[in-house]
C-alpha cells in the first residue's frame, strides 16, 4: 500500500466515512475529488474520471451547470433562509410544490418537503400511522418492505431497508417492520419459473404474509421501482400490477420510493410510469435538484391530506417538520432543475440513450466474471460470480467487487460495488453516446484486470 498523501492522512484522522470498512480504510485512504464538469470529475492530481454513478445516483444534470449555480446564488442573495413552520412560507417552496403536483404521475394533493430520502421515508411511515389513527384503525401500523430494499438509514428508514449491514449491531429493524421477498429473478426464481410465474409467487407470498400478520395490522407496503443499492434489481414482468392488487385487496397503502428512479432515470419522469403501477404516495429526492443542494419530499394524496386535517383538528397541531425542509435555495435550485429537465427534454434524452447503454451493459454478460448484467433506462448492475454455471458468488472477504471498483478507478471510471459484488452504474442523464462507449470500454478493461487478479489469486475456488 503506498503511503497516504498529506490530505488523505488528514481525512483518515478527522472523518468518519459512511459505507466503508473503517479499519482497512485507515491504510487505503480516500479518493479525493476536487472538481467536476459534465459527466467528468477530477481528483487532486488532476486525473479525470467518468462519474459512472452520478455521485450517489443523483447528479442527473452532471457537474458545472451554470444555470443551477446562478439560481442558487441569486436566491441566496434575495432570501438565504426562510422556513415553512408556524404558517410562514416563501415563493420557491410554493412554486416547487405546484410544479411537482403538475408533473406527478398520480393525483397529488400536497407536497411535504424534507432534506433527504431517509427523512422522506420516515415521514411516509409517520403519515401512514397518522392516517390510520385518523381513520380509527389504531392497530393497522405494520409496514412491509422487501429484502435487499434500500430506503435510507434513519431509524425507521433503516428498518425499511432490507440489507443486513444496515441492521446488524444497530439493533434494527424496529418491531413492526417486515420484509417480503426480493424480486430478483436471477437469484430467487425457482428452476424453470418464468418472470410472470415468479411475480405471481411473490404476490401470493405477500398476500400470505399480510394474512398471517392480520390485514387489520398491516398499514403499508413500500418499494423502489428498480432497487438501487440492493444491486440494481429490475422486478420481473407483471410484478407491480400483482403486488398492487394484493395491497388494494387488504387496504394496504402503496408507497413508491422514487429517490433514485424519479426524474428520468428509467426513461419516464417517474419510475412507476415505466414499471406501470400507480402508488398512493411518493418519496422524491436526489435528482430533484440534480444534487446541487439537498432537498427531498413526500407527494401526498388527498385522502392522506384529509387525515392530516382530521388529526390537526383533534390534536391542534401537525407536529412534524424539519428546519431546512423546503429551504428556499434548495427549492429554487430544484425548480430550475425541473425546468431544465422539461425544457431540454432530458428525460427523452435519457430514454433515447437507454438502448445503447443497455446493449453495452448486456454485452458484459459474456464476460467470464459476470453472472448477470441487468438494468433499465440509464441504470445498470453487473453481478460478478465465481462460477457462472452455478451462480456461486465469491466469498465476501475476497472483496472482488471492491477490487473491480479500484481497477475501474485506475482506468478513469467511478463505479460502486454493493453487497454481492454487484458493480452499479447510474451515470448523469446528460451522458453522450461517445461517453457511454468510453464508460463501458473502461469498465470492460477493469473487469479484465479483475479476472486476471482473481485467476492469479485462485479466488474462484470454493
Ligand atoms: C431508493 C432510496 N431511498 C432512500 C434513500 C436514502 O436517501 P438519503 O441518503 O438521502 O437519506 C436512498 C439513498 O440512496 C435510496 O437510494
Amino acid at each position: 500500500m503506498p503511503p497516504l498523501s498529506n490530505l488523505a492522512t488528514r481525512d483518515v484522522e478527522t472523518l468518519v466515512h459512511p459505507y466503508i470498512n473503517l479499519a482497512t480504510f485507515r491504510d487505503s485512504g480516500p479518493l479525493i475529488i476536487e472538481r467536476g464538469q459534465g459527466v467528468t470529475v477530477y481528483d487532486t492530481d488532476g486525473k479525470p474520471y467518468i462519474e459512472g454513478m452520478a455521485g450517489l445516483w443523483c447528479t442527473a444534470l452532471g457537474y458545472g451547470n451554470d444555470e443551477l449555480v446562478e439560481t442558487a446564488a441569486a436566491q441566496m442573495r434575495k432570501l438565504s433562509f426562510a422556513h415553512l413552520f408556524t404558517g410562514k412560507s416563501h415563493d420557491p417552496a410554493i412554486e416547487l410544490a405546484e410544479k411537482l403536483k403538475e408533473i406527478a404521475p398520480v393525483p397529488i394533493s400536497k407536497v411535504f418537503f424534507c432534506n433527504s430520502g431517509s427523512e422522506a421515508n420516515d415521514t411516509q411511515v409517520k403519515l401512514v400511522w397518522y392516517l390510520n389513527n385518523a381513520l380509527g384503525r389504531p392497530n393497522k401500523k405494520k409496514i412491509v418492505s422487501r429484502m435487499k430494499a434500500y430506503h435510507g438509514v434513519t431509524l425507521v428508514a433503516a428498518s425499511l431497508t432490507g440489507l443486513p449491514g444496515n441492521h446488524r449491531d444497530f439493533d434494527l429493524p424496529l418491531p413492526g417492520f417486515l420484509h417480503a421477498g426480493c424480486p430478483h429473478h436471477y437469484r430467487f426464481a425457482q428452476d424453470g419459473e418464468t418472470e410472470e410465474q415468479f411475480a405471481t409467487r411473490l404476490a401470493a407470498e405477500l398476500d400470505a404474509l399480510i394474512v398471517k400478520e392480520g390485514p387489520d395490522t398491516v398499514a403499508a407496503f413500500i418499494a423502489e421501482p428498480v432497487m438501487g443499492a440492493g444491486g440494481v434489481i429490475v422486478p420481473p414482468k407483471t410484478y407491480f400490477e400483482k403486488i398492487a392488487a394484493v395491497c388494494a385487496k387488504h387496504e394496504v397503502f402503496l408507497i413508491d420510493d422514487e429517490v433514485i428512479c424519479g426524474f428520468g432515470r428509467l426513461g419516464r419522469m417517474f419510475g412507476c410510469e415505466t414499471l406501470g403501477f400507480r402508488p398512493h404516495s411518493l418519496s422524491i429526492a436526489k435528482a430533484m435538484s440534480s444534487a446541487y443542494l439537498p432537498i427531498a419530499g413526500v407527494m401526498i394524496p388527498e385522502t392522506m391530506y384529509q387525515a392530516l386535517l382530521t388529526e390537526s383538528r383533534k390534536i391542534g397541531v401537525f407536529g412534524h417538520g424539519f428546519t431546512y425542509g423546503g429551504h428556499p435555495v434548495s427549492a429554487a435550485v430544484a425548480l430550475k432543475a425541473i425546468e431544465i429537465y422539461q425544457r431540454d427534454r432530458i428525460v427523452e434524452h435519457a430514454a433515447a440513450r437507454a438502448p445503447q447503454f443497455q446493449a453495452r451493459l448486456g454485452a458484459l454478460a459474456a464476460h467470464p466474471l459476470v453472472g448477470e448484467a441487468r438494468g433499465l433506462g440509464l441504470i445498470g448492475g453487473v453481478e460478478l460470480v465465481a462460477d457462472k454455471k452455478t451462480k456461486r458468488s465469491f466469498a465476501a472477504q475476497h472483496g472482488v467487487g471492491a477490487r473491480a471498483v479500484a481497477f475501474a478507478e485506475a482506468e478513469g471510471l467511478i463505479v460502486r460495488s454493493v453487497i454481492g459484488d454487484v458493480i452499479t452504474l447510474c451515470p448523469p442523464l446528460i451522458i453522450a453516446a461517445a461517453e457511454i462507449d468510453a464508460l463501458f470500454d473502461r469498465l470492460t478493461r477493469a473487469l479484465d484486470r479483475t479476472l486476471d487478479w482473481v485467476t492469479r489469486q485462485n479466488l474462484a475456488q470454493n
